[in-house]
């Protein structure tokens, strides 16, 4: 399976800087064809950036975006919904942790987003991670990793893909991301590549459990402070099939050295 390398641009970039970005990273992939990449732009930058990419498309960079919201259309003031995405975005984050958090959202709420972009044609990248940062014991060697320390993590996977047809679970992709290692937060330190790994094989054998064989194809990526120095270590791992990046996409420089070392 190609890796699948994430740009989460969260609530930065003004236009300028976006299209700037866009064309830097299409430039530095025309003749990169070893990942594919996704961009997720603040709401207002997709169209904008959507014609960035359509001027000579490359199959390697497509658009995404970083929500929806968990009905298909209302009175619901300033919220964005899948089918307004049909067509225009091939993906979309799904439970990040910062939506969780800051916005409340439910395992419940997050079913339904990930419902509703499948119907849409959107595949979703369901976000899933846990708040505690494990011992440094752990960390350095996670051979004695338990189901029950990653317990958040598969418990939130099993919950947003509650209902999901076999077809439909086949069209998802997960984001691991320890909630600890996020940049953004204080104290943020990476995972391991090693820890990463072997919560990702739980993740990957809950999947098995609820889709059979077919899981081995659902891609897996990994979330928290990746950076040029860290993606290597990561990206090597048996069951990371990619990373989403917050901080380190908005470079171009940055972004495409970890685009590069996908393996
Ligand atoms: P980070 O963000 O790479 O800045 O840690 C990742 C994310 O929150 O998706």
């Amino acid at each position: 399976m190609k890796p699948i390398i994430v740009a989460n641009w969260k609530m930065h970039t003004r236009l300028g800087e976006a299209l700037i970005l866009a064309s830097g990273i299409k430039e530095g992939l025309t003749d990169f064809t070893g990942c594919q990449a996704i961009l997720c732009p603040p709401f207002p930058w997709l169209a904008p950036v959507a014609e960035v990419l359509q001027k000579h498309p490359l199959k390697q960079l497509v658009l995404g975006a970083q929500n929806i919201y968990w009905q298909g259309e209302g009175a619901f003031t300033g919220e964005v919904s899948a089918e307004m995405l049909r067509g225009l975005v091939s993906c979309v984050i799904l439970g990040h942790s910062e939506r969780r958090h800051y916005f409340k959202e439910t395992n419940q709420e997050i079913n339904k987003k990930v419902l509703l972009a499948l119907e849409a044609r959107i595949r979703p990248i369901i976000c899933v991670g846990e708040l505690r940062r494990p011992s440094a014991a752990i960390l350095r060697d996670p051979s004695d990793l338990t189901s029950e320390m990653v317990k958040q993590p598969l418990d939130e996977l099993s919950a947003a893909v509650k209902g999901l047809t076999p077809e439909q679970l086949s069209r998802v992709a997960i984001a691991y991301e320890p909630v600890w290692a996020i940049s953004s937060n204080k104290n943020a330190v990476p995972a391991t590549g090693h820890y990463a790994q072997a919560v990702a094989a739980k993740l990957r054998a809950r999947l098995t459990r609820h889709l059979g064989e077919p899981a081995a194809h659902i891609p897996i990526l990994y979330g928290g402070s990746v950076n040029p120095q860290n993606a290597g270590e990561f990206l090597a791992q048996p069951d990371i099939n990619g990373a989403l990046v917050g901080g380190a996409s908005l470079q171009v420089r940055s972004f495409l050295s970890i685009c590069k070392q996908a393996v």
